[in-house]
């Protein structure tokens, strides 16, 4: 079994030029199959919304969801780096309203970091969570908890005023303190660019490379969200269909009498069927 890595092992793989492969996963089967499959970190993202709880945003999520769904990953992979993701309205409020819930995810869940959408206009969030001792990953570009501000589920940083945006919030990422930060749907140039800037490791979802690791979400590239699926995403699997397709196949079984089989009975112990059998008829 691979060794748990920690920040230290992400510093050295940037210096290293080593990329880091990340995934989301929401539940106890997707974080053990993540874990099996040797992947560096698991992101029990607020997409867990559209991805397994069936709302059309991540604005719904609640602090219960992301801990009740952190906790169960944890247990599916005690031995890779789990980050939990801050809600919306888990942290707006105050940088106190921030810092006692992201203690939540580290108390709670045993998380080894945490994850908050923004960049200039959380800074003091930031600054607060790492102050208080907790690993912060920023998230800027496309941050899909505002994506009705950004005017939905939009690239960003396209002309130079926006990347200028996208630069700046790059820079209060790591002048707030955080460990790590992630750039969504944004060019590859501005990618680059901020990866080579910034000391800390940058991860792209979106933001082709390089830079330094790649995430994915699982029910993107495992063919399960059917809702949509972004530019983005290489779909390495058609989960959806194979399920679909057991299911069907299950219910020719049944309605045709195929299914249960001999094989899938318990028998009468043996020896014992005749009397068994008498013991029926009693009840006739
Ligand atoms: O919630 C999530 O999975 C995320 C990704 C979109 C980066 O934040």
């Amino acid at each position: 079994m691979a060794k748990k890595k920690g920040r230290l092992d992400f510093v050295n793989m940037k210096k290293n030029g080593e990329q880091v492969t990340w995934v989301t996963a929401y539940d106890f089967p997707m974080a053990s199959f993540v874990e099996a499959a040797g992947i560096d970190m698991i992101l029990v993202g607020d997409s867990l919304g559209m991805i397994t709880l069936g709302y059309d945003s991540t604005i719904p999520v609640t602090m219960e969801d992301c801990i009740s769904h952190c906790k169960a990953v944890r247990r599916g992979a005690p031995n890779t780096f789990v980050m939990g993701d801050m809600p919306f309205g888990s942290y707006q409020k105050s940088d106190e309203q921030a810092v006692e819930n992201a203690v939540r995810f580290f108390k709670e869940a045993n998380v080894d970091a945490i994850k908050l959408e923004g960049g200039v206009r959380v800074e003091s969030r930031i600054k607060a969570m790492a102050d208080a001792g907790m690993l912060v990953c920023g998230h800027i570009g496309l941050t899909p908890q505002s994506s009705g501000p950004l005017g939905g589920f939009k690239a960003q940083g396209l002309d130079p005023e926006s990347a200028r945006y996208v630069i700046e919030d790059a820079l209060a990422v790591e002048r707030a303190g955080a460990y790590a930060l992630l750039v969504e749907a944004i060019p590859p140039e501005l990618t680059q660019f901020i990866a080579k800037k910034l000391s800390i490791p940058v991860y792209s979802i979106g933001g082709g490379g390089p830079c330094d690791g790649q995430l994915l979400i699982c029910g993107d590239m495992i063919g399960m969200f059917q809702a949509f699926t972004p530019k983005f995403v290489k779909v390495y699997a058609n989960v959806a269909e194979t399920i679909t397709n057991a299911f069907k196949e299950f219910a020719g079984d049944v309605r045709t009498g195929k299914f249960p089989g001999e094989e899938h009975f318990y028998r009468v112990r043996k020896g014992m069927e005749e009397e068994y059998a008498a013991m029926l008829k009693e009840y006739e």
